[in-house]
């Protein structure tokens, strides 16, 4: 009855899919002991801000935990929220510049809850082609017609838009949807281009901030750095990258928020995140507002990856943001270059199908404000002599 499991893990191995757990003890920001017992230096995280160490959240984390214990109980519409979540979505309508926030309990709860709560069958969506899962499955569940986009390209989005008609009275709605700063990529949803086009076409817009908190716009998003904040009806966004806790956000207007509040299944029927986690989110959030130092220097850093990246004939897309994709091709071929790179110490991911498309795996560097100069350049180097097959 099981010899399906075997024949599925067999398969998996012979694609060179398998992944498997690796214990890894964090030692900072940006290095890790690894079961061997050798220092690495991590970038492969979404730590972006190196603030899972910073003194304020560890505080304000060590503060919740005392006075009010280690877990929630219940779902917030049972038990009551916790003064912190008021505090922490307070801040954060104000830090998005939006009406309200609502926190969910991951980015991936967010999405399917938002998505599937808002959209239904015979309304529509329209989805950038490199969305991450967690839209996918949100849209999926929501049951309402996928219109896949092709990636960042708003002639073909324009085209959809047109030709597929709202069929089924004025109740149908449509929706664009888009990473803000694609998870594998690195590169930025062209929000200028996409906003006129979801106005000319009455769509809801969603942005999916994941990658872009505490990254773009001065740490405030996608739509922060394309002047449009305003403009953007629905921006989500994670506690657990930049922001160094766990969970996700959602901001817009009161009336948005009253409505998933009521509806998103993934926020009603969870239970609440633990007073430690929103507090060390709410540190963080308040750190930002406060002053975007860690930000800048965050894309310094990005930007001098990728001239000594260049420097050593490593072809990298040109982008602002700290994630690198460095293409490789081969799934076995992407392992092998990651494990080369451990070998010396560094941790990077190697990332495979179903995440990126097939033939497209690659070497995924995540450059992290907390990491020195002298640990990129050597990064850097490093990296080049294994593309260049010098290692
Ligand atoms: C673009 C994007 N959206 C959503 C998520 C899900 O967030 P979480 O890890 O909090 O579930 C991720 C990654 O984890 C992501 O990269």
């Amino acid at each position: 009855m099981f010899s399906f499991l075997q024949n599925s893990l067999d398969e998996i191995k012979s694609l060179g899919l398998y992944r498997e757990n690796k214990t890894w003890d964090p030692l900072d920001a940006t290095h890790v002991r690894d079961p061997e017992g050798k220092t690495c230096l991590v970038l492969a995280s979404n730590n972006y801000l190196g603030l899972t160490h910073h003194p304020e959240l560890i505080n304000a984390a060590v503060q919740a935990l005392q006075r009010w214990g280690t877990g929630s109980g219940s779902a917030r519409l049972i038990t009551g929220s916790h003064p912190l979540y008021e505090t922490l979505e307070r801040n954060l309508a104000a830090y998005k510049s939006a009406e309200e926030a609502l926190t969910f309990n991951t980015g991936y709860m967010a999405n399917v809850g938002i998505i599937g709560s808002l959209m239904t069958k015979g309304d529509l969506i329209f989805s950038d082609a490199l969305n991450h899962a967690s839209i996918i499955d949100g849209c999926r569940l929501s049951g309402a017609k996928i219109i896949v986009y092709p990636h960042c390209d708003t002639d073909a989005l324009k085209k959809l838009l047109q030709d597929t008609p709202l069929e089924g009275g004025s109740s149908r709605k449509r929706l664009i949807v888009t990473d803000g700063v694609f998870s594998m990529d690195g590169d930025i949803a062209p929000l200028d281009r996409i906003v006129p086009l979801a106005q000319k076409y009455g769509a809801i817009l969603m942005v999916d901030d994941a990658h872009a908190t505490g990254v773009l716009g001065r740490g405030r998003g996608t739509a922060h750095h394309f002047g449009l904040a305003d403009k953007v009806d629905i921006q989500m966004g994670t506690l657990s990258k930049a922001l160094a806790s766990e969970g996700a956000y959602v901001t817009g207007s009161s009336k948005l928020i009253g409505y998933l509040t009521n509806k998103a299944r993934s926020f009603i029927f969870s239970t609440a995140l633990s007073p430690a986690t929103i507090a060390a989110a709410n540190a963080a959030v308040s750190l930002l507002s406060k002053s975007d130092e860690l930000v800048q220097q965050l894309g310094a850093n990005a930007a001098f990856m990728r001239e000594k990246l260049a420097e050593q004939g490593v072809k990298t897309p040109d982008s602002p943001t700290p994630i690198i994709p460095i293409i490789i091709g081969g799934n076995r071929e992407a392992v092998e270059a990651a494990a080369s790179l451990r070998e010396e110490g560094i941790i990077v991911g190697a990332i495979r199908p179903p995440t990126v498309p097939a033939g497209q795996s690659r070497l995924r560097i995540t450059v992290s404000a907390a990491h020195s100069r002298e640990e990129l350049a050597w990064t850097a180097e490093r990296i080049g002599l294994v593309i260049r097959n010098e290692k």
